[in-house]
């Protein structure tokens, strides 16, 4: 049975940079940078311009990754793109993505099945085991797995909406898993999901439990309004729950492998609010210097932060080959994941 690997990384972020302060003074949030700085350790996150959508901040990650790992499009032999925030209802980005990388153009035209996964901030980390097991079980030699979104296009800017407008930024990432007879890759991975939270974070402007299906607005009315595409969230559960569920998730892993945190080289956490990540961080015990972050410029870009923060740390030196690196994340559903890997 071949191993899997990740062979390459890449990331793309959209130019337009939206700092605490453009909150307050381009959209008139009654916010400030120290309330935000302090409660989640962002300063600013990127938005896309508008008609930007998600799978074309995919591609120029895609383009990355594939270059990064020396193949071509038409080398691969599946998409999967793990997002919350797609184009639209269906079809899936991945079946736009495989277009806009020229996979369905010219004598080398290759229709590889192209998968979404709806699976929030653990979606990157269910797409990755996703990938995994198709190389394990020979049926692909090259997976491009792609974290994706285009928050801005439906948070509630406005003062009603801050809690969650100011956690939240655009941006993708992107890696290729791979089949190796080398004995190294992803060892395992292992994935949860609590279905009692489904209310705690959501989003509800697809409730087609409504029949017929006419759109809701918070009150119950069946008319479109545009608050009902607004997500809504319980903060205090979340951070509860995320910091439980993580630890929880990476104890697995450890576990699984017979490995201590000592073992471990760096840390990948999803990045949901640096206070989460530097709680599991402080009562782990994991030193500072072996902790990756990129809150702080990104904001929380969901299924894209691990894919994201891999190909920034192998690109600014801190990740390197050879590496032993867990992956952690936690996201709405609730649904959480992690993996250990050989890098
Ligand atoms: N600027 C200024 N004031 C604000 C802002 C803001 N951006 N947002 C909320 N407030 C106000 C609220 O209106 C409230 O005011 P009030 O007391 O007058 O009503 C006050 O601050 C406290 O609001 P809370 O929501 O109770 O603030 P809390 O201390 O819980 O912090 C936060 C909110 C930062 C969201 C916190 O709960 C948190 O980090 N939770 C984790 C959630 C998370 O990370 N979600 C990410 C998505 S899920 C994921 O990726 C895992």
């Amino acid at each position: 049975m071949p191993n899997a690997y990740i062979s390459g990384t890449g990331f793309y972020v959209p130019p337009r940079v939206v700092t605490n302060d453009d909150l307050r003074t381009q959209y008139g949030i009654d916010t400030n940078n120290e309330w935000i700085v302090q409660r989640t350790g962002i300063t600013e996150r990127r938005f896309a311009d508008p008609g930007v959508g998600t799978s074309d901040l995919a591609v120029p990650a895609s383009r990355a990754a594939l270059e990064s790992a020396g193949i071509e499009a038409h080398d691969l032999d599946m998409i999967v793109f793990a997002t919350l925030s797609p184009e639209c209802c269906f079809p899936g980005s991945g079946l736009y993505l495989q277009r806009k990388l020229g996979l369905c153009e010219g004598p080398k035209a290759k229709f590889v099945p192209a998968l979404d996964v709806r699976n929030q901030c653990a979606g990157f980390l269910y797409s990755l085991g996703t990938a995994t097991s198709m190389i394990k079980s020979g049926a692909a030699k090259h997976v491009l797995v792609v974290g994706s979104e285009t928050h801005s296009a439906a948070l509630d800017l406005s003062t009603r909406g801050r809690s969650v407008a100011s956690l939240f930024g655009d941006g993708a990432g992107a890696v290729v898993v791979s089949a190796t007879e080398e004995d190294r890759g992803i060892r395992s991975w292992h994935l949860g999901a609590d279905g009692r939270y489904t209310e705690v974070l959501s989003q509800k402007v697809w409730d087609i439990s409504k029949r017929p299906f006419i759109p809701q607005n918070a009150e119950g009315v069946g008319q479109v309004q545009p608050t009902m595409m607004w997500a809504q969230m319980d903060g205090k559960v979340v951070f509860k729950n995320a910091v439980e569920r993580m630890i929880g998730a990476l104890m697995e892993i450890c576990i699984t492998n017979g490995v201590t945190g000592n073992d471990i080289d760096l840390f990948v956490f999803h990045q949901a609010n640096l206070r989460i990540n530097e709680y599991i961080a402080d009562h782990m015990g994991i030193p500072k210097e072996k902790l990756v972050s990129n809150i702080q410029y990104y904001g929380n870009t969901t299924a894209a932060t691990i894919p994201i923060l891999l190909a920034e740390s192998e690109r600014n030196g801190k990740l390197k080959r050879g590496m032993k690196v867990a992956l952690v994340a936690f996201g709405s559903g609730f649904t959480w994941g992690s993996a250990l890997v050989d890098w």
